[in-house]
């Protein structure tokens, strides 16, 4: 049996991290911690879960396999530094850190993140975050077909994205486009939410635009255009168009290939939670080595923080890439 202890009980504890992992055979949620006494009660009688207040007391007296940080970003980093100590397996919510919240990442949040990843490293636990837009199936066909080869050489990404997913999809970038080495940004209105536009040079050459936005429904849009071929990804659980050329020159080429997700219960946006927590336990049990990490939450922090830092100062901004120990 996997035994898991949650931190956190606020809504995504409660809707979608705790039905995620009872979803799972052979996991069972022990323990929920909250600060506010109240919501650890509500949650922990839901789940029949033992009951804390004060994470040292829940990692001293139940034995545990995974610890899930689901607290918001601020208090978030002492908490996993802690679970890690603790030679835990840990799940966590993106972004990493954010004193000034999840749409103002900045880069004096970053330094607090190395001791985390060092400790991962040097306890050798799973540590993972819940970048659960990865496991939508037109942003897996996406990675699938650039990885095949079948797009050609990238050349130029653009991607938009309301306010909710810019962390999300400045992940999904680099997931299927690798490091990003430089951006330039300008940014408009409340500095908590602004609207930011930002250039992007990519380390294997390519360039891209990123834009959020606080405005319109949720929605995203990846614009990917390869030497062979074009693809456009749109929204969680959504659609996704590849126009390959195949070989053809010129402008002959036919658009080839329209792609609808299946209504499937596990397509939505909560299933999408049940997923990466299903991935996540995998990797725990050794049946995967292929899950967002703590490294991948690291790397949106980095390139998040530079952006900010870029409209800050109206200058471009290279993304300082820590290194792992
Ligand atoms: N992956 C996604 O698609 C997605 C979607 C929505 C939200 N999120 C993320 O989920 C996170 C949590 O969201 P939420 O709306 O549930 O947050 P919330 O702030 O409403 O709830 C967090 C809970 O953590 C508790 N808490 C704070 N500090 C604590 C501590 N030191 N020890 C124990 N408990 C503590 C709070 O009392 C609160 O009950 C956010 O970081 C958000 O960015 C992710």
């Amino acid at each position: 049996m996997v035994r898991v202890g949650i931190v956190g009980c606020g809504p995504i504890a409660t809707s979608h991290h705790s039905p995620g992992f009872l979803a799972i055979p052979g996991v069972e949620i022990v323990a929920v911690c909250d600060v506010d006494q109240a919501k650890a009660k509500t949650l922990g009688e839901k789940l029949s879960a033992q009951v804390f207040t004060d994470v040292d007391s829940m990692l001293g007296s139940v034995d545990l396999d995974i610890v899930d940080v689901a607290t918001s970003e601020g208090p978030r980093p002492p908490l996993l530094l802690k679970c890690l100590q603790a030679s835990k397996h840990v799940f966590t919510e993106k972004p990493l850190a954010g004193a000034k919240g999840q749409y103002h990442i900045q880069l004096s949040d970053i330094p607090q993140l190395y001791p985390i990843v060092d400790e991962w490293q040097k306890q050798g636990t799973k540590f993972g975050i819940n970048f659960n837009l990865r496991q939508s199936d037109n942003v897996r066909t996406l990675k699938n077909t650039i990885d095949s080869g079948r797009l050609g050489e990238p050349d130029v990404l653009i991607a938009s994205t309301h306010m909710g997913s810019t962390n999300h999809v400045i992940d999904l970038l680099r997931w299927i486009n690798g490091e990003v080495d430089e951006v330039s940004a300008v940014w408009r209105g409340d500095a908590t939410h602004p609207t930011r536009a930002a250039q992007m040079t990519y380390a294997n050459g390519s360039l891209g635009t990123f834009v959020n936005s606080m405005e319109t429904d949720l929605f995203f849009e990846v614009n990917y255009l390869g030497s062979k071929g074009r693809a456009i990804v749109q929204d969680i659980c959504g659609d996704l168009e590849l126009r390959v050329r195949d070989g053809v020159a010129g402008w002959d080429f036919e658009w080839t290939q329209g792609w609808k997700p299946k209504p499937t219960t596990s397509q939505t946006y909560s299933g999408l939670f049940a997923q990466s927590i299903a991935q996540f336990v995998r990797a725990v049990r050794g049946e995967t080595d292929q899950y967002a990490s703590g490294l991948d939450g690291l790397r949106h922090m980095e390139i998040d923080a530079a952006m900010t830092e870029s409209a800050q100062t109206g200058v471009p901004v290279r993304v300082q890439r820590y290194e792992l120990n």
